[in-house]
């Protein structure tokens, strides 16, 4: 059925930093919501991804002294592996640096040039000289370049438009034909008062300023500049603009962008916008999900309380965390994230409520019934109100699933398991046991017991998979497939239990509360922990770093780097050698020489803004300053070891 497709997006990921619960958050929602269109029968599409042009990471890698696709490849890599251990099931991983994606966005640029909504102009804003960088107000606080200190200038430079002027009115005649579109609904209004209203400037859509990003193909002097260049992966990704589009005609428009609300207008504005130009149908709906906040606010890397997910998921599992991120954080708000309430879930929820109705019932089946209920059953009291229970959480988790509200469906789900609970309690098996005359009783109570655990097997599939698999273990069932069959009371004959660990074993509060706070807490010895800390390595690794002593011949300043001196070095060869290095704001060229160094001689040679550095010079972080490693009296050329 054409109408049986889902096309799901995250956002793209920056890859400057290490991926928070935050993060993790947006991508497991996506995850649940595709994995549960799966088991109805969509022929699903789930898109995630990573946004890697700019110039933060032009300026990153140039610290880090590699290329930017260097610097970004370490970070993709490190993405991708917790996308992996979180169990996300992404159809597709797009990176704006594929080769694909870059001519697409150019081919989009060209199309919105040539229709008249792209055009040159001049872009005002505060700009810092000796950093070449343009700067937001909020980022040059006081008129101060953030980067160098230095008091910024309002400054123009060339760079092309796209007129979002021109679609002001089509935008609000949009929202208000197609309600639903932007969810929660007071996101909406934000926009269209904040924004839209107030009158929508045309948008700045290149820099050349710097030259991390993809060119703009009628002019390469300039790179597209951010938000042009990422949106466009959702249509990218399926082929838009390539050969085969194939997948872009099966899959566009995307039933849901699912972002978070703080980029809501690049989303519901720009992006609408873009894709009005391009002719291109918009999504069904942005959906702008809460934030995952800390008790204090916000989680940052300045503030050093990001909360790890590697960590958390080592710890107590992936789906624990999965089921933490999606039950505790409500419909549209914001949630706010502390070990003492994660563990206190997964006590309460996962491990009494969840755990122990599956190994209570596990562990009577296989004391009453040697692990395989008989045929012979009577029905009774309560039963009816249970398969009742059953039948209106399947509306309800659908209900809730469908309009992406994760924690309202959970919470359906759980007043299920406690109901299953309170089955127990009421039947009390105990009793029934004690005589023959129970045991038909016995058999339909252990055998409802099953069925409902089987159906709670579908209900928590899409948020915690392993979970899922691990249930059915128990009951000797295989994973499930297909969502329609938590609908059947009844669907298997008997049962034939099968013995498993614990899933969610308990814990230990205090103790658990204690020693979360002591991983994460400033070391009492930090330099002592940040050397153990560091991975060890065999002498054959060490003997793979070539160090000699080389002389500075001649050094001088790299033109439009003012981090760089290019560094003439004699290293004894009686060729010259050229190394850049990221030391200018310390040191004077003159300084430097006729001064003695030490070479790391067998780097990989990678060209830093136009210069081809071979090589690089051992230096010291000394506090905010850099300190070159200098020596004396060494011939050049000498073996360091
Ligand atoms: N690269 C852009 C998105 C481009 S989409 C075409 C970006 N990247 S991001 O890495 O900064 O953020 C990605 C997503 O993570 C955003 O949806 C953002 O809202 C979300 N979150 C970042 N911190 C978060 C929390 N603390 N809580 C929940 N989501 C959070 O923006």
């Amino acid at each position: 059925m054409a109408d049986k497709k889902f096309y799901i997006t995250t956002p793209i990921y920056y890859p400057s930093d290490k991926l928070h619960i935050g993060h993790t958050y947006s991508t497991v929602q996506a995850d649940a919501i595709s994995r549960y269109k799966r088991f109805r029968g969509y022929d699903t599409f789930f898109l995630t991804g990573t946004d890697e042009h700019g110039q933060k990471i032009e300026d990153k890698a140039k610290e880090a002294g590699v290329t930017p696709k260097e610097y970004v490849d370490k970070i993709v890599a490190g993405i991708k592996d917790l996308w992996k251990l979180m169990n996300i099931s992404n159809d597709k991983f797009i990176r704006t640096t594929d080769e694909y994606h870059e001519k697409a966005v150019q081919l989009i640029f060209n199309k919105m040039y040539e229709k008249g909504d792209i055009y040159k102009g001049e872009y005002e804003g505060l700009y810092c000289k000796p950093c070449e960088a343009f700067w937001t107000e909020t980022q040059a606080a006081g008129g101060i370049c953030p980067d160098c200190g230095r008091p910024v200038i309002t400054a123009k430079e060339e760079a092309y438009f796209f007129r979002l002027s021109k679609y002001a009115d089509k935008l609000l005649e949009y929202y208000a034909a197609h309600p639903g579109f932007i969810e929660p609904a007071h996101r909406e209004t934000e926009m269209v008062n904040n924004f839209i209203k107030p009158g929508l400037q045309d948008l700045c859509i290149s820099r050349s300023t710097f030259k991390w990003g993809i060119p703009v193909p009628i002019n390469t002097d300039h790179v597209i500049y951010v938000w042009l260049d990422a949106l466009t992966n959702y249509i990218t990704a399926l082929g838009y603009g390539s050969e085969d589009d194939s997948l872009f005609k099966k899959f566009w428009p995307a039933d849901v962008h699912l972002i978070g609300k703080d980029i809501t207008r690049f989303h519901t504005v720009y992006w609408p916008a873009f894709l009005m130009s391009l002719d291109v149908p918009l999504p069904e709906k942005v959906y702008c999900h809460g934030w995952v906040l800390l008790e204090g606010g916000k989680m940052s890397k300045s503030k050093g309380n990001v909360v790890d997910p590697v960590q958390l998921a080592e710890r107590y599992g992936v789906d624990a965390l999965r089921y933490y991120l999606l039950r505790e954080v409500a419909f549209g708000s914001d949630g706010v994230f502390s070990n003492e309430n994660l563990i206190n879930r997964i006590n309460s929820d996962l491990a009494n409520d969840l755990g122990n109705l599956v190994s209570r019932t596990v562990a009577m089946v296989c004391k009453y019934f040697d692990g395989t209920i008989p045929a012979e059953r009577e029905a009774g009291e309560f039963d009816d109100e249970l398969k009742a229970l059953a039948a209106e959480t399947k509306l309800n988790a659908e209900k809730y699933l469908d309009a992406l509200n994760f924690s309202e469906s959970l919470t359906s789900v759980w007043k299920f398991i406690s109901r299953t609970n309170k089955y127990i309690d009421e039947t009390a098996p105990w009793t029934l046991a004690k005589d023959e005359s129970g045991k038909a009783r016995l058999a339909q109570v252990m055998y409802n017991l099953c069925e409902s655990i089987r159906i709670i097997s579908v209900f928590v599939a899409p948020f915690m998979p392993e979970t899922s698999v691990k249930i059915r273990a128990q009951l000797g069932l295989a994973p499930v497939e297909d969502w329609e069959e938590c609908g059947v009371f009844g669907k298997e004959e008997t049962y034939s239990v099968v013995k498993g660990d614990i899933i969610f074993p308990r814990l230990d509060p205090e103790k658990e509360l204690e020693e979360l706070a002591s991983l994460n807490k400033a070391p009492s010895n930090p330099l002592k922990e940040e050397i153990e800390g560091v991975a060890k390595i065999g002498i054959d690794d060490f003997a793979k770093v070539d160090l000699r002593v080389a002389e500075v011949k001649a050094c001088e300043p790299v033109a439009k780097a003012k981090k760089l001196l290019k560094l003439t070095l004699d290293d004894g060869t009686g060729e010259d050698r050229t190394v850049a290095s990221g030391i200018a704001l310390y040191y004077k060229p003159e300084e430097l020489i006729g001064k003695k160094v030490v070479l790391v001689s067998n780097l990989k040679p990678a060209t830093l803004c136009g210069v081809e550095s071979k090589g690089m010079i051992l230096a010291a972080d000394v506090g905010e300053e850099i300190k070159v490693i200098f020596v004396d009296g060494i011939a050049n050329g000498t073996k360091i070891r």
